[in-house]
C-alpha cells in the first residue's frame, strides 16, 4: 500500500497506524530509505501505537534501544553494521525470539537478517517535506 506523507507529523501518524494494524506476538519491520528520509520519525509514531515507553532516539550508536511498554519495542539501527556475524553479535536471533516488535532503519545492509516474513516501510523523498511511504505484507485500514 503506498502512502503519501506531506510532514514529519504524517508520518509518525502512518507508524501509529500501522502498530495498531500488527498481529499478535512478534514482528518485524524492515524499514528502507536514505539519510533524512523519516525512518526515526516513522518509528516515533509507532513506539506510540505501541503504548511504548520513552521518547525514540535514533539508536546509531547503540545499534539497538528497547523500549518497553504494552508491547515491547526494539529500534535497530544498521547503518553501521557490517553483515552476517554482526547480526549474531547484537543477539539478533535473541530479539527475534522476544515477541515484540523489531523496527529496523538501514535494512539495506543486513539483508540476512530478513526472510520473507517482515513487513517492509520503503520511505523516498519527492520533496523537501514530501515522502512516498510503501507498506508491504501488512494490511492497513
Ligand atoms: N514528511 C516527512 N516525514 C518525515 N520526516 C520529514 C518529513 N518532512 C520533513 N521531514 C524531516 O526529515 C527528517 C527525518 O529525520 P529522521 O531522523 O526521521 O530520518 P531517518 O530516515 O531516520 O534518517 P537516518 O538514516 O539518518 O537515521 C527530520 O528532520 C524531519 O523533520
Ligand atoms: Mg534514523
Amino acid at each position: 500500500m503506498v502512502f503519501f506523507s506531506r510532514s514529519q507529523a504524517d508520518t509518525e501518524a502512518l507508524g501509529e497506524r500501522v502498530a495498531a494494524a500488527l498481529p499478535e506476538g512478534g514482528a518485524v519491520i524492515a524499514m528502507y530509505g536514505e539519510l533524512g528520509a523519516g525512518k526515526t520519525a516513522f518509528v516515533r509514531g509507532l513506539a506510540r501505537g505501541l503504548g511504548a515507553e520513552g521518547s525514540v532516539v535514533s539508536p546509531t550508536f547503540t545499534i539497538v534501544n528497547e523500549y518497553p511498554g504494552r508491547r515491547e519495542l526494539f529500534h535497530f539501527d544498521m547503518y553501521r553494521l557490517g553483515g552476517a556475524d554482526e547480526l549474531f553479535d547484537i543477539g539478533w536471533e535473541d530479539y527475534l525470539g522476544r515477541e515484540g516488535v523489531c523496527a529496523v532503519e538501514w535494512s539495506e545492509n543486513v539483508p540476512e537478517a530478513f526472510d520473507g516474513s517482515e513487513i517492509r516501510v520503503t520511505i523516498e523523498k519527492t520533496d523537501e517535506n514530501g515522502r512516498k511511504i510503501t507498506v508491504e505484507g501488512l494490511e492497513i485500514c
